[in-house]
């Protein structure tokens, strides 16, 4: 499979010369199928907030990348204050331990009653007296990998790489932002389905050359012959340079970017999902700071929808098409 999927796709590291992707890539279902494999199940996704977990005994089930992996997983607070994320699948017969948020001494299963401690250990089932070799280890619900940065929280299937080498870009441009005063605003959230395949968004979001055309006023305020993109070694910083006379950040003496007249600064890990996005207000949106912790959800990550979207306008729930900034916005 991996000598079909690469052996005949010519990648130019001379961008003179090199050319899009083939079309299957975008489409075929054999492909999407070995990208959430060796992609998705090995590398980091944000998974919420700490608040979601507040005190000793919260729970949190959700479903890491609807669509793509669709893996059902709980976050809880565990009896050490401690934040876990587990399998949310049942060690007996597979049904959904936790079905909504909440706070629990114990999960319990309601199929056939087993039951978990906070931590995943598996604690007790009834009519199970004198099974031999029970309980074994793999009747606990399996503790995920998890990694936390302020207050967000991301999870890995089978992680290659360690989760402070995928943060280290944010934490050089971010650190000292006040994260924990923030709190989520459900009101002020968004949620924007792309129809698309999940490359293709991301293709949209390296470049940088739609900016003139789709975002008239982002390319009003930013530099556009001043845009800058720098590779990270597990994603990707993208630095938008104000105009003059156009606001930008205040940047501490020790910040890498200090002496840039930035005014948006976007960090997207690969391959999926803004951990962090902040730009500076427009004059629409008042003169100030505005962060944004972009909720990691609902890219249309499946195969086989080809290449649909010919820009990076989204649809939000109010069913009104989305534009300029609000595309720097509908991310995943
Ligand atoms: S499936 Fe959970 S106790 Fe049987
Ligand atoms: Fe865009």
């Amino acid at each position: 499979m991996h000598d079909r999927i690469v052996s005949d796709i010519d990648i130019d590291q001379d961008i003179r010369v090199a050319r899009t992707l083939p079309a299957r890539v975008y489409a075929d279902p054999e492909i999407f199928k070995a990208q959430r494999e060796r992609i998705f199940a090995r590398t980091w996704h944000y998974a919420g907030h700490d608040d979601l977990v507040k005190v000793v005994g919260h729970v949190y089930p959700f479903t890491l990348l609807p669509g793509a992996l669709e893996e059902p997983l709980l976050l809880t607070r565990d009896a050490t204050d401690r934040i876990r994320c587990l399998s949310n699948v049942c060690t007996h017969r597979g049904t959904l331990v936790v079905e909504g948020a909440g706070h629990l001494q114990q999960l319990r299963c309601r199929y056939h009653g087993r039951r978990f401690t906070l931590d995943g250990r598996f604690h007790s089932m009834p009519e199970f007296e004198g099974t031999k070799d029970f309980p074994s280890p793999a009747d606990d619900l399996p503790n995920v990998p998890i990694g936390s940065w302020e207050l967000f929280l991301l999870v890995s299937l089978a992680p290659v790489m360690p989760v402070a080498d995928v943060l280290a870009p944010l934490v050089a441009r971010l650190s000292g932002l006040p994260f924990s005063t923030l709190a989520f605003d459900p009101l002020s959230a968004r949620d924007y389905f792309v129809n698309a395949n999940w490359a293709l968004y991301i293709d949209n979001y390296l470049e940088g050359f739609h900016i003139p055309y789709v975002h008239s006023s982002l390319a009003e305020t930013l530099d556009y012959g001043e845009y800058g993109v720098e590779l990270a070694r597990y994603g990707v910083v993208q630095l938008g340079i104000a105009k003059e006379g156009e606001p930008a950040f205040e940047l501490p003496p020790d910040h890498p970017d200090d002496g840039r007249r930035v005014a948006a600064d976007d960090v997207q890990r690969l391959p999926l999902g803004h951990i962090s996005q902040r730009r500076h207000a427009t004059r629409r949106r008042s003169h100030s700071r505005v962060i944004s912790a972009i909720r990691l959800g609902r890219i249309e990550a499946t195969a086989g929808r080809g290449r649909g979207s010919r820009s990076c306008r989204a649809r939000g729930r109010s069913g009104r098409r989305g534009g300029a900034a609000r595309c720097a916005l509908a991310t995943v």
